[in-house]
């Protein structure tokens, strides 16, 4: 588990997918995703392909690291894990949903933003949160003003993040990586403009250098 989060935190930042069309584009996106030296992925469940696009993208790169987002019960735990996910990304807290995974020994990443999140997320032993939507929560100055009653968590902000504030956010020792989905909208996507892709992530790797050294 420690691997999943020493490997997500080494690679900065995490595209955030909604495949609709797993057949014609998920082994394409994930070449497109490493050509950028960024061999991670949280694929969402909000389409309704996701496992197969998490299978797809699993056997066209076998060494990416391929997540599942948007998960919200146990099915689509099971789900997920069968098509090769490595690690689950949930929009809330759901105490029922962590303990499943926590029972099972997989990676679970669940959003928090409010003291009380976190303080459940502290009782259940969690030390990896995603910090959900980020921008319309506080941003940065609210995941400061959380991490001083609770020291103990590394923070995954996703939602409002672009090339523009991912380097401010990765500047502080907080967050463990940024997600979003600026290089890996709809249109890029469903346009297969896989190069675009390639060179926003390389665009994305080049500001971690810079921060992180
Ligand atoms: C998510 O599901 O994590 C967010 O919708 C991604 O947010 P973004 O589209 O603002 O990057």
């Amino acid at each position: 588990m420690d691997s999943i989060f020493e490997k997500i935190s080494s690679i900065g930042v995490v595209p955030v997918i909604k495949l609709n069309n797993p057949e014609k584009d998920a082994a394409g996106l994930a070449k497109a995703l490493c050509d950028g030296g960024v061999p991670v992925a949280e694929v969402t469940f909000r389409a309704a392909g996701a496992a197969k696009a998490i299978k797809l993208m699993c056997e066209a790169q076998p060494d990416m690291l391929v997540g599942a987002g948007t998960v919200m019960c146990e099915a689509q735990v099971d789900e997920a894990m069968e098509a090769g996910a490595k690690f689950i990304v949930s929009p809330g807290l759901d105490i029922e949903l962590v303990k499943y995974c926590q029972k099972k020994g997989i990676a679970i990443f669940p959003g928090c933003t409010t003291p009380t999140d976190y303080h459940s997320a502290y009782r259940l032993g969690l030390k990896v949160l995603k910090f959900f939507p980020a921008e319309q929560s506080g941003g940065l100055s609210k995941i400061k003003a959380m991490a001083a009653p609770f020291p103990m968590f590394k923070v995954m902000p996703t939602g409002g993040i672009s090339l523009k504030n991912l380097g401010e956010y990765l500047a502080s020792p907080i967050i463990c990586a940024c997600g979003g989905s600026y290089m890996v909208t709809a249109d890029l996507i469903d346009n297969q403009k896989w190069d675009e892709i390639t060179e926003l992530c390389k665009e994305s790797v080049k500001i971690v250098k810079e921060v992180r050294g």
